[in-house]
């Protein structure tokens, strides 16, 4: 257990505080190249588990330091655009600039970033690139003039509603009022469900917005960030201690393990298309656990991160 995240918990008790707290962003958006490959894992992995277009609406939860993992998919071909995040860290200024280099990227096939988990590299071409999916007819559509100046606009004006594309930035998104009912192609999130406070609401929500049909994409992270010195410790702290962490932050990680998200996706009748999981056999044992982690299944106890992708099915369907 660590003491300076109980010190800043309980900082931000203090009125006013909140605000003047150091912030450190969300650490990945900022960077063009990693908006680019966490769209490019996604929409490949999307594609490997039977889904065969490119999604004309697609919502995002999270996007952090900047909308870009949206833009590229918009550059790829998406029309509309709904970013949801609790907290403003992304502006204008940065998504025009992470855009601009997103375009480059994309005419030019760039390679996928680092390899990192999962390795899907066997999905993309020799030049590990998702040509089969990204194919020079489609880009050329895609990366016209015409459709990048609209984007453009949109990322400078969330009213603009010309030439067919749309961006929302909804800060902080409620899961009553933000997004229609049945209207969105794809939901992608990544390295957020392990920062969601309700989760049961927020899957509801995510599948209320889903078309019948409609897919989700989420990679998320069980570790302990910075809160521990060990991938586990964030299981270590009582739960008045971890009371006392979350103070009046905007989020914190839920501690949640997989099992919880699969059972949500059950709940909601969700169909689960993909469901990669990473282990380790590192940190603390079980022993070390609080009184309220340490039953947990030795699947949870061990799984750090999860890609799980899942359909809304049609009802009557299997
Ligand atoms: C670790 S960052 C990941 C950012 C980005 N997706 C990336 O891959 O770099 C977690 C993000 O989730 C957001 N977040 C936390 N709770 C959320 C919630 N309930 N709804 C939507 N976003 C949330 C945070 O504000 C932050 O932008």
């Amino acid at each position: 257990m660590k003491i300076k995240p109980v010190v800043k918990g309980l900082l931000t008790f203090i009125p006013g505080m909140q605000s003047i707290l150091p912030s450190t962003g969300t650490g990945g958006t900022n960077s063009a190249y990693w908006c680019y490959g966490i769209w490019l894992k996604h929409l490949t992995l999307l594609w490997e588990n039977g889904t065969h277009t490119i999604p004309n609406t697609i919502a995002e939860l999270g996007p952090g330091d900047s909308i870009g993992t949206g833009l590229a998919a918009m550059l790829c071909g998406a029309n509309n655009y709904y970013a949801m995040d609790v907290v403003k860290h992304s502006n204008i200024e940065t998504n025009l600039v992470i855009f601009d280099e997103l375009i480059e990227l994309i005419k030019s096939r760039a390679k996928r970033p680092t390899k990192g988990w999962p390795d899907i590299d066997k999905y993309y071409d020799d030049t590990l690139f998702p040509s089969h999916i990204l194919t020079d007819e489609l880009l050329e559509e895609t990366l016209s003039e015409k459709r990048i100046s609209a984007i453009r606009n949109a990322i400078k004006n969330p009213e603009y509603q010309n030439e067919g594309v749309t961006i929302k930035y909804m800060v902080p998104w409620s899961a009553d009022n933000t997004i229609e009912e049945e209207t969105v192609d794809v939901i992608l999130s990544h390295s957020v469900l392990q920062e969601i406070a309700e989760l049961e609401g927020a899957y509801r929500a995510l599948y209320l917005w889903l078309k019948p049909n409609g897919m989700m994409t989420h990679q998320i992270d069980f570790g302990a960030q910075y809160f521990a010195d060990t991938w586990n410790g964030h299981r270590a702290y009582p739960e008045f201690l971890w009371t006392i962490i979350k103070g009046r932050r905007p989020y914190l990680i839920n501690r949640q393990p997989p099992s919880v998200h699969v059972d949500f996706l059950k709940k909601n009748k969700f169909k689960i298309t993909c469901l990669l999981k990473s282990y380790r056999e590192d940190g603390i044992p079980r022993s070390k656990l609080s009184a309220y982690w340490r039953n947990i299944t030795d699947d949870d106890f061990t799984c750090d991160g999860a890609v799980i992708q899942a359909k809304k099915q049609v009802p009557g369907a299997e």
